[in-house]
């Protein structure tokens, strides 16, 4: 057997995790402790407690320290890792084994960010890395002459990715070249990003794994026709359309010439280092883009090889695990301390929901517990100024993911220490809080004069000990982001493999896509008042198609 079966069977027959020893010590854990465990306590009891939970992985650092655990949880959790073979599990993955069983696929989107001559098909992972990044560089050269504006055209994995490390690495991009990205069906994305577009200097990019996904479909269309319609008959439409996709064949059918390949082993949500990236790469160049994979790498090795104890995407992934079904948390708040990482909640959104927002294991046996939390978040400040009022004072407690930037890449420094004040404030807000007392020393500004003290402090006080977790980031630089998002993706995998769930399929988006299939042609024989158009459909869907297209 190979060494990818070996380890897929050892992986097979772990345990899910509620079947453990682990999982009931964990219970039991958590009612004699860990429900009460007061941070303010905790700090106060133990002042190792920041250096104990200060945590080093490649070009990030992470303070766990102001979460709700202790070192007895930790020891429990990595119990539980063990029990359930996460090792074993890892290595299957890492190895190229068929994880995503569902498909019957490997996951290697590790692969892609392999130094050459190393990790799984290496050949010809370099071989279409190497093209497309002479491609991108070939576009750079062409900046104002005849390119001006990139659209990538595509939706999910195929948009989330590069949308966010575009901006993400704003300051390393040419400065000749702006980048759009398309995703929605919805025609007014395509048109407004159009409207200020001339098709002689735009370079279109379609990228879809399928080529068959309805909303990239209508846009490419779209934009073909757009084209057509602003350029002479006989322009060569071939150097303004490109295409991103594992089906070579059906980008060729739409015409398009140009074309970077990838393998049916790198989910959609997962590809951004692959030439899906190409947008990336040209934004901020081959070398930029080299740095990227080469930080995701650091971050994979940090993964493999990294004691459980020190291993940052396990301890991510076992606190998520800890808060979900323990503590009963539902949902993540991220908030990036940096405005370039403002699409990162958006990506995080695909990455961990669609990953691990499932109800099945591996044997297809109804969960007892809960997997994925919602993902949500905004960059700070503007999240203060928004939602933070119920991580402060509402009903739930919300766990919320801080992410500082030790180094600006502008020349405002005084903003910079602003921001990074405001970063920690809030986490320190979040766990000590205020208590009604402390409130009713104060004197509040804005409060009116016609109510009671002590009402007034009630309203003014707030719980504290709410959790965060804070990761510090040298620099916003392309090898530091991949670091960054393999950290993530690393860390979904930890909390799916102990749910015992496959995070590689997304059977989930499925059912939506075949109504909407079944739906379209009924609005054209509504349209026509044709008998036919609604039936069959219950009266909520019937009323609502009905009303859309009278
Ligand atoms: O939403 C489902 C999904 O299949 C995602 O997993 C994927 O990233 C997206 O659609 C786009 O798919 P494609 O790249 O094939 O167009």
């Amino acid at each position: 057997m190979s060494m990818a079966g070996l380890v897929s069977s050892a992986s097979a027959s772990a345990p899910r995790c509620d079947h453990t020893q682990a999982w009931a010590a964990l219970h039991g854990h958590h009612q004699a402790h860990g429900r009460s465990l007061d941070l303010r306590e905790a700090f106060a009891r133990d002042p190792q407690r920041f250096a104990r939970f200060w945590l080093q992985a490649p070009e990030l650092h992470a303070d766990l320290s102001k979460n709700h655990w202790d070192v007895a949880t930790q020891r429990f959790l990595l119990d539980l890792a063990r029990e359930c073979q996460l090792e074993a599990r890892r290595d299957a993955l890492l190895a190229g084994a068929p994880v995503n069983h569902t498909e019957g696929r490997a996951v290697l989107h590790t692969a892609l960010r392999a130094p050459r001559g190393l990790g799984p098909f290496s050949a010809e992972v370099h071989a279409v890395l190497d093209e497309m990044l002479a491609f991108a560089e070939k576009v750079r050269a062409q900046a104002g002459q005849p390119y001006t504006d990139i659209v990538n055209i595509g939706i999910g994995g195929s948009d989330l990715g590069p949308a966010m490390a575009v901006t993400a690495l704003e300051p390393f991009a040419h400065p000749g070249l702006r980048s759009h990205f398309v995703s929605n069906v919805d025609g007014h994305d395509l048109t407004a990003t159009l409207r200020h577009l001339k098709p002689s200097s735009t370079l279109f990019i379609i990228a879809s794994k399928t080529f068959t996904t309805q909303e990239t479909m209508a846009n490419a269309m779209a934009a073909r026709a757009w084209f057509d319609a602003g350029m002479p008959a006989g322009a060569d439409r071939s150097r303004h359309f490109v295409g991103v996709t594992t089906n070579l064949k059906a980008a060729a059918d739409f015409g398009i010439l140009t074309t970077f390949g990838f393998w049916d082993w790198v989910g959609g949500r997962y590809s951004l280092w692959s030439a899906i990236g190409l947008p990336i790469a040209v934004a901020i160049g081959a070398e930029g883009f080299r740095a990227l994979l080469a930080g995701a790498h650091a971050m994979d090795q940090h993964f493999a090889q990294t004691p459980l104890e020190a291993n940052l995407p396990v301890q991510l992934g076992l606190l998520d695990v800890w808060y979900r079904n323990f503590h009963g948390y539902s949902s993540r708040s991220v908030a990036p301390y940096h405005q370039g990482l403002k699409r990162l909640p958006a990506y995080l959104q695909q990455l961990e929901m669609e990953s691990n927002g499932k109800s099945v294991d591996l044997q297809g046996e109804a969960l007892p517990f809960g997997t994925s939390p919602v993902v949500w978040g905004e960059p700070g400040t503007n999240g203060q100024h928004a939602y933070f009022q119920m991580l402060h004072q509402g009903t739930d407690v919300v766990p919320v993911e801080f992410i500082a930037v030790k180094r600006p890449l502008h020349g405002l420094a005084d903003q910079h220490q602003k921001l990074l004040a405001n970063c920690l404030a809030q986490s320190q807000a979040l766990m000590l809080g205020k208590t009604a007392e402390q409130a009713a020393g104060e004197h509040a500004p804005t409060a009116s004069p016609q109510i009671d003290r002590a009402q007034l402090a009630r309203h003014r006080s707030f719980p504290g000990n709410r959790p965060s977790t804070t990761l510090v980031m040298e620099a916003l630089t392309p090898r530091s982001l991949g670091a960054l998002i393999a950290l993530y993706e690393h860390r979904v995998f930890v909390s799916g493999a102990l749910w015992g769930i496959n995070s590689y399929d997304q059977w989930g988006v499925e059912l939506g896509k075949a109504l909407c299939a079944e739906l379209l042609p009924r609005f054209a024989m509504a349209a026509q008042q044709s008998p036919g158009a609604l039936e069959g459909l219950d009266t909520s869907t019937a009323g609502l198609l009905q009303h859309l297209s009278a």
